[in-house]
């Protein structure tokens, strides 16, 4: 990445839904963690292909069917570069982080775990990597391990993984960055040492895709899954990659045209990865608007968005540190852009309806995160999540906010 700085204030002028007033306020969106907004690039890119390239992808003969097929997959191939992949076949497209690691779970997981078993997880996962594997392990018979959180910070105990990290552990599936908490979790670590124990590993990087440079070879996993509508992308699109020699093995997912060689009435022969695992007439226009977020993003280079969204998250837990009645969770030190808070006797579904009044999007609950919260006593936190668009003045407001219904409970 270069180092010429970054002129954050003009990029925003990108983001065409930031420019409005909501309750009379200038909008402030800090729920960039549920989904991010997006940029005109994406957007025209989105438009560009309906207005002039609509057409179904790889079996057309015609002119906009192979600009259209063209188009589908350079996104492939940029989704590559984007984590840098070996190879561009390593790259499955599916509707997001979810249905990546369902698929990992209904092919790899179906074929290569049996009764006994045990996938090992973290305290910290999003339901959708938690549920996928309840359904298997119910169907297999394996079991399910956590590595435990120590407490409010969100960080996990490691002093426990040498006892958790058995000979029956097949898999270690763990979240990148934790939605709910802002932990940032040492996955290239974990990987190495699930790796030297013949462990398969998933990364879930809903979190961390769009926010810093990924290299799924220098993280090690074997599995690499994320949204694009949380990296200035479509809604409905997303990425699970695979190290290719998995991949080959497994079986497919669903059945259905666009991933078959031949098919007879009895019998049929798939094609190799990726094809294999994107059955029926895919999301076309989601990987050409996919491959516009991810120029857009690297444009600016994931190290400044990195930096950027670091410096805000730290001023917005300092500025509520020195609040009083204020609970914060996720760590102090080397967090990701987000902050999760409760004000003392006010519910989060209380702090986010009021902030929404002040023109501050926040999101309040359980976060998909429902063991974590009763493992801390909670039901939910109300949480700020940041972007590279958002600004430290921003962050000022919420805290008036912030105080404002503090004061408000109070009287
Ligand atoms: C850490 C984490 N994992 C997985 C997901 C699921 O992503 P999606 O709903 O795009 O499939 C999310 C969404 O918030 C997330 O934050």
């Amino acid at each position: 990445m270069d180092n010429k700085p970054v002129d954050w204030a003009k990029l925003r002028t990108d983001f065409p839904s930031l420019d409005q007033k909501v309750h009379s306020k200038p909008l402030i969106y800090f729920d960039n963690a549920a989904t991010s907004q997006k940029p005109r690039a994406v957007i025209d890119a989105l438009v560009h292909y309906y207005e002039h390239d609509n057409s179904n992808v790889h079996r057309g003969i015609h002119e906009l069917s192979n600009r259209a097929t063209a188009g589908f997959e350079a996104g492939r191939v940029r989704a590559a570069k984007f984590i840098n992949a070996k190879n561009s076949d390593e790259i499955i497209f599916t509707r997001g982080t979810t249905e990546g690691i369902n698929l990992v779970a209904a092919t790899w997981g179906a074929a290569n775990l049996k009764s006994g078993d045990v996938i090992l997880l973290t305290e910290v996962e999003h339901h959708s990597n938690i549920v996928p594997w309840q359904m298997l392990a119910k169907k297999t018979g394996a079991k399910l391990a956590y590595i435990p959180v120590t407490g409010d910070d969100g960080v996990l105990d490691l002093s426990q993984l040498d006892a958790l990290l058995t000979r029956q552990v097949k898999l270690l599936s763990m979240v990148h960055i934790s939605n709910s908490m802002g932990t940032v979790n040492p996955v290239a670590e974990l990987c190495a040492r699930a790796r030297k124990l013949g462990i398969t590993t998933l990364v879930d990087g809903a979190q961390s895709a769009g926010h810093m440079p990924i290299d799924v070879q220098a993280i090690g996993c074997d599995f690499f899954a994320f949204s694009g509508h949380k990296i200035c992308g479509p809604t409905g699109i997303g990425v699970l990659w695979g190290r290719q020699e998995l991949l080959d093995a497994m079986p497919p997912y669903q059945g259905g045209g666009e991933m078959i060689l031949t098919v007879g009435y009895q019998k049929t022969e798939y094609k190799k990865a990726p094809h294999r695992f994107e059955a029926g007439t895919p999301d076309i226009s989601g990987p050409i608007g996919l491959h516009a977020a991810m120029d857009y993003l690297d444009a600016i280079g994931r190290e400044n968005i990195w930096k950027h969204d670091q410096e805000l998250a730290h001023y917005a837990y300092d500025q509520l540190a020195a609040l009083e009645g204020v609970r914060l969770f996720g760590p102090k030190q080397g967090r990701a852009g987000l902050v999760s808070f409760l004000l003392d006797d006010v519910h989060a579904h209380d702090v986010v309806t009021l902030a929404d009044q002040g023109g501050v999007a926040l999101r309040g609950g359980h976060h998909c995160t429902q063991p974590l919260m009763h493992k801390l006593g909670v039901e939910s936190t109300a949480r700020a999540s940041f972007y590279f668009y958002n600004t430290q003045a921003e962050v000022d407001r919420f805290i008036e906010v912030v105080e404002e219904i503090q004061k408000f409970f109070a009287s």
